[in-house]
């Protein structure tokens, strides 16, 4: 594992976006699994303004998200498709169509994780995995729980991540309960893995890096992946 500590946020933000772009360049039609939140924004704003300057090709990316709220459509605004399109996707040239999310609306989940793993993985699974980190160490929506799940799949949300993501929403009530995630197999598949935390993440960081590898610290399963790359900063 690689550990880059930069002198501040925006500098992370610029270390991956030039990977993203370094990856891109060096192959047009790469598969970027990619996350929300609010971790990847600058990255993405980066993204867009070198796709502006001709700096990176979108048009031949697919890219696979993390995971999907159960319960929202792509057009309620607290949706994970509709946070994508709105700070990635409407503004690069990437093909619709070449997006990527679970739905969360699909009528049968188990169904729909079913479907989503099958689209993951006929495409290859990521070249490149964006991740963020929760502060109980969820990646994706992979909670802290018994056993690390494998696949894409439902899951309750805890109320510390509940509680971290109703800042997005008027009220609490509001949060959906139900998610649907890549499972830890799933992330574990792709090639290579970025990891973006900001300085009020530093301590589930050093426990997840450094830490026994255990289900209930899902991100310390990263440790077991050859080709993690972990972007912090020192304020
Ligand atoms: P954040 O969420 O980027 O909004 O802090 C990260 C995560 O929960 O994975």
């Amino acid at each position: 594992m690689k550990v880059i500590v930069t002198g501040s946020y925006d500098e992370s933000c610029a270390v991956v976006a030039e990977m993203i772009k370094d990856l891109v360049v060096s192959k047009p039609n790469a598969k970027l699994g990619l996350a929300t939140g609010g971790t990847p924004v600058p990255i993405y704003k980066k993204l867009i303004a070198m796709n502006e300057a001709g700096e990176v090709d979108f048009s031949a990316v697919h890219t696979v998200n993390l995971d999907e709220y159960c319960g929202l459509s792509g057009d309620n605004p607290q949706s994970y498709r509709y946070f994508m399109e709105k700070h990635l996707f409407s503004q690069v040239n990437l093909p619709q169509g070449s997006t990527h999310l679970p739905n969360g609306t699909a009528p049968d989940m188990e169904a729909e994780a079913r479907r989503y793993e099958a689209l993951v993985e006929s495409l290859g699974y990521a070249d490149l995995q964006l991740l963020g980190i929760g502060h109980n160490g969820h990646i994706g929506f992979n909670e802290p729980c018994e056993s690390f799940p494998a696949a894409v799949h439902p899951v309750e949300l805890t109320e510390s991540t509940i509680q971290a993501n109703s800042r997005l929403f008027d009220r609490v009530e509001d949060v959906p309960t139900r998610a649907i995630t890549m499972g830890i197999g799933t992330i574990l598949k792709a090639r290579r893995i970025l990891l973006i935390a900001g300085a009020d993440k530093r301590e589930i960081v050093e426990k997840a890096l450094t830490g026994p590898i255990t289900p209930w610290v899902p991100a310390s399963v990263l440790q077991l992946h050859r080709d993690v790359t972990v972007i912090t900063c020192g304020e």
